[in-house]
C-alpha cells in the first residue's frame, strides 16, 4: 500500500497478530500510553482481530521493517452506539526501537485517510496528556486538542490525565 524512507505500510492480516501482540504487551508493562496493566492473552487479541475483519469501518494498518512488524494502527468505535456511527477514534503504536524515523506518521496517514473514504465526520485522539509524542503526531496531521479529563486514570502509581482531540472531516456523502 505504500513504502515510506524506511517501512512498509499495508493493511494488517491475521499473521501479523504475533507482532501487535508483542508491540502492545510491551507498551502496557513500560508506559502509560495505554491504561491497560496486565498484558492481554494472545485469545483477547484474536478476538479483537475477529471484531477489526467483520467491520470494514474499522481497518487495521501495520509497518513493516526487515519482515518484521514494527508498529500499527486503526480505527475503532469511539462509542457502540448506532448515533456515534460517523465518529471514529484511531490507535496507534510504534515499537520503541524505530521511534522517530517515521513509522508514525506512515501509520497514521492511511487511518485518516481511511476514515475520509469511509464517510466520517471526526476523528478522536483520546491520549494521556503527558505523551508529547502522540500529541504532537496528531497535531501534524490538523487533529486539535479539545479538552482535558483531570486524573482519570491511575497507573504506576500516579494519576493522569486524558486529552482528547479530534481531526474533523467532510463527513458522508
Ligand atoms: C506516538 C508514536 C506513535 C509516534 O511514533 P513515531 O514513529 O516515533 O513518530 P514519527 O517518527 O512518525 O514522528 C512524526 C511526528 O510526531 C512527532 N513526534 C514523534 N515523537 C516525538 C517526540 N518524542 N517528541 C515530540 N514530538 C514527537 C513529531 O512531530 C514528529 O515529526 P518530526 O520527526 O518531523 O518532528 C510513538 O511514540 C509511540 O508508539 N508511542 C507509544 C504509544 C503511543 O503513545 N501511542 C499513542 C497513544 S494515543
Amino acid at each position: 500500500m505504500g513504502l515510506s524512507a524506511n517501512f512498509e505500510i499495508r493493511p494488517a492480516r491475521e499473521a501479523d497478530l504475533p507482532g501487535i501482540h508483542r508491540i502492545y504487551n510491551d507498551a502496557i508493562l513500560t508506559g502509560t500510553a495505554t491504561w491497560d496493566e496486565a498484558p492481554w492473552p494472545f485469545s483477547r487479541r484474536e478476538l479483537w482481530w475477529n471484531d477489526h475483519v467483520t467491520d470494514a469501518t474499522t481497518p487495521v494498518f501495520v509497518a513493516i521493517r526487515a519482515g518484521a512488524v514494527v508498529g500499527f494502527s486503526y480505527l475503532s468505535w469511539y462509542r457502540q452506539k448506532s448515533g456515534y456511527r460517523f465518529t471514529r477514534e484511531d490507535t496507534i503504536y510504534v515499537d520503541p526501537a524505530v521511534h522517530r524515523m517515521g513509522a508514525g506518521r506512515a501509520l497514521l496517514a492511511p487511518v485518516v485517510a481511511a476514515a475520509r473514504d469511509l464517510g466520517m465526520r471526526n476523528v478522536l485522539a483520546i491520549i494521556e496528556s503527558s505523551n508529547v509524542a502522540s500529541i504532537e503526531l496528531h497535531r501534524g496531521f490538523g487533529f486539535q486538542p479539545v479538552g482535558t479529563l483531570h486524573e482519570v486514570g491511575f497507573k504506576f502509581g500516579r494519576w493522569l490525565d486524558s486529552t482528547t482531540m479530534e481531526l474533523l472531516l467532510p463527513g458522508p456523502r
